[in-house]
């Protein structure tokens, strides 16, 4: 049940540490990674990758797409209902299908197209003997713990870190790839992870940034990098619970369009952690000079003043994963703003948690 909890899902983001210790839990040894369902060799031969995902899978897919592109791999994240002839496939295109529930129908029908096609399959799910796991050849379950609330939160955060486990097999097992230099540090960072998810929970003032900006006309989020999934991420919690307009977009893309939306009366959420983060603040300078309202989320000791007129702080970790931790702390401002506007927060109007359906 929920216990004390008003909603499933705000259990669910507090259940983060938890959840990530369950995905981590026995799987980095040292500078390398162990997964059982992956014994070392399993992907020789590969030479790209395909993901396969739908909504909050996919943004952990574009996540997963520049890890395993940067280690050498080729490799395309695709919304599973917009797979159709885009690329060739063959016996060296790895297909891996990122489903939480397992039983997204999109992303079923994406990964038998890739099969038709002589791919090697995988599936990274949350759910044991989901549909997934049948049809794939092999699953990487990600062991986050049910997730009710229909908005993914935990399996999100847990799905990414799966995911980078996954792109150091990939990159140690394929003549391709190459595992990251960094890899012990990486790796230690990943174990710490849950630590730094804990502490941001403790000390978060998204309450007091979400009731700042509620009533606002429109709400923009923004990155770059591993941050511009994070961003699209952002704004898709955002509008599913809330109802209200959020979009999210690369910083830099803002200058070509997106810049007429800004106005007083809209907000710019700023992702600024990560490697280009001051590239980030840059952008968002420039919409602050249009008047909005600029909030942004920040490694601890970034100086944001002049521009931001509000911080969320994110504890100290390894720059490609700071992103996922400015993300828990835009659960948590999309959850507070659908609960002060008084929204059916764990099923939100026209959305259901699996959707079998084409
Ligand atoms: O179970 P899946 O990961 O395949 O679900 C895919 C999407 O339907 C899902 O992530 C949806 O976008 C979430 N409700 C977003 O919070």
């Amino acid at each position: 049940g929920k216990g004390e909890y008003d909603h499933y899902m705000r259990k669910e983001i507090d259940a983060q540490p938890e959840a990530l210790r369950g995905t981590l839990a026995g799987r980095i040894d040292g500078d390398d990674v162990h997964l059982e369902e992956f014994p070392p060799g399993t992907f020789e031969g590969v030479e790209h990758v395909h993901l396969l995902a739908c909504g909050t899978s996919y943004h952990a897919a574009l996540v997963a797409a520049r890890q395993l592109t940067r280690a050498g791999l080729p490799t395309s994240a695709f919304r599973a209902s917009e797979y159709y002839d885009l690329q060739p496939v063959d016996e060296s295109t790895l297909a891996v299908a990122v489903t939480q529930s397992g039983e997204t129908a999109d992303t079923l029908g994406a990964l038998r197209r890739a099969r038709e096609a002589d791919a090697r399959t995988a599936a990274v799910t949350n759910v044991v003997g989901s549909s997934v796991s049948r049809e794939a050849d092999d699953t990487l379950y990600i062991r986050a713990g049910p997730e009710i609330g229909v908005a993914a939160t935990k399996t999100f955060t847990s799905q990414v870190v799966a995911l980078t486990l996954l792109t150091h097999r990939i990159a140690s097992d394929s003549e391709a790839g190459t595992v990251r230099e960094d890899a012990a540090e990486f790796l230690a960072a990943l174990e710490a992870f849950p630590n730094a998810v804990e502490e941001l929970l403790a000390t978060t003032d998204a309450r007091t940034v979400s009731d700042d900006n509620m009533g606002r006309d429109a709400h923009f989020f923004i990155g770059r990098d591993f941050e511009y999934p994070v961003a699209l991420e952002g704004a898709l919690k955002f509008k599913e619970i809330t109802y209200e307009h959020a979009e999210g977009f690369a910083s830099g893309e803002l200058k070509h369009g997106p810049l007429a939306l800004v106005t007083t009366d809209t907000t710019v959420y700023a992702l600024l952690t990560g490697e280009r983060g001051e590239e980030t603040l840059k952008n968002a300078e420039e919409a602050k000079a249009r008047g909005t309202h600029v909030v942004a989320i920040a490694p601890e000791g970034m100086d944001v003043g002049g521009v931001a007129g509000e911080v969320l702080r994110v504890p100290d970790t390894h720059p490609d994963l700071a992103g996922l931790l400015a993300n828990v702390q835009l659960q948590l401002v999309s959850y507070h703003t659908a609960y002060g506007l008084g929204r059916s927060i764990d099923k939100p109007r026209n959305l259901a948690k699996s959707v079998t359906v084409e």
